[in-house]
């Protein structure tokens, strides 16, 4: 695993709902070894532990980052002003592997959305985007994700934007013409994604989220089982040999 501890200039800030923001984090040498589906893990002024947070996009030297506030820490990050100085570890994990000759499907549901922009972008037009949220209010990236010339698809879970519903009825209708899937969001939902690509016999990539400390796999602290081949289960690391893993892999 190639990654460095470095500072970063904030160069970019911009607030796309009342609790989630958008920074913009400049780093030369990072974001030219950043693959989609990595994470950074950044220093929170005051706080001894660091906290993880995907990288959204990189374009050109900058590394892109979208967070929700949940509790201190990233209240706290969402405080920091441009032009200041915010040191991270990256890039971190072992992100998506996305073929460029497959019909891919990316599903991104609530704050799992932004870390599918990257991914979007590498596959191109004849893959689809399915990003589902909360509810209107909680909608974030569309114009970004239009961009990247894939099919965008949105759900809220209330109808209140897009198709009423859960990522997975519009991947039920589309599930048949696509090669592999890749997700990132709520535990239940990458389970339910995971039971229709098996039902169907699609590969399936989830990022999973767990509680971190260290980051890069000194700790222990963000196991989780995976199913070896005889059915029985080990722990693995999320921060060092995920947050990607194969979904029919992962203990759900
Ligand atoms: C690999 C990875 C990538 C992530 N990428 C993003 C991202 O792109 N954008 C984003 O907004 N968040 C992301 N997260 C989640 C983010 O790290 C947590 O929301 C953050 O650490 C919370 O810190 P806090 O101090 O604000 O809240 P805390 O006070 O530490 O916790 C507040 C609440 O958030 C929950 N929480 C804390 N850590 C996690 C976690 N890892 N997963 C789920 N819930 C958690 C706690 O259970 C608690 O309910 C990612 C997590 C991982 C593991
Ligand atoms: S967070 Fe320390 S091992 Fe993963």
């Amino acid at each position: 695993m190639k990654f460095d501890v470095q500072d970063c200039t904030l160069v970019g800030k911009y607030r796309l709902t009342p609790t989630i923001y958008d920074f913009r984090l400049k780093n030369s040498q990072l974001a030219e070894i950043t693959k989609p589906g990595q994470f950074t893990h950044v220093l929170i002024p005051g706080k001894t532990l660091r906290r993880p947070v995907s990288v959204c996009d990189v374009e050109g030297d900058i590394i892109r980052i979208v967070f929700e506030i949940r509790g201190d820490g990233t209240r706290i990050l969402s405080e920091c002003e441009v032009g200041s100085v915010i040191n991270i570890i990256a890039p971190l994990g072992n992100g998506f592997n996305i073929p460029k000759d497959k019909k891919t499907v990316f599903i991104g549901g609530g704050i799992g959305v932004p870390p599918m922009l990257y991914c979007a972008e590498q596959a191109g037009s004849n893959s689809v985007v399915i990003n589902g949220f909360r509810d209107k209010s909680a909608v974030i990236l569309s114009e970004d994700f239009k961009k990247t010339g894939c099919r965008l698809i949105e759900t809220t879970d209330n109808g209140t934007y897009g198709i009423n519903g859960f990522v997975t009825d519009p991947l039920k209708e589309i599930i048949d013409d696509i090669d592999v899937i890749f997700a990132c969001g709520p535990t239940p939902m990458l389970k339910n994604i995971s039971i229709l690509a098996k039902a169907h016999n699609k590969p399936c990539f989830v990022s999973l989220e767990q509680r971190m400390a260290c980051g890069i796999g000194a700790c222990l602290g963000c196991a989780v089982g995976i199913k070896k081949s005889d059915g029985s289960i080990t722990y693995k690391h999320v921060c060092k040999d995920g947050p990607v893993f194969n979904s029919e892999e992962v203990d759900w």
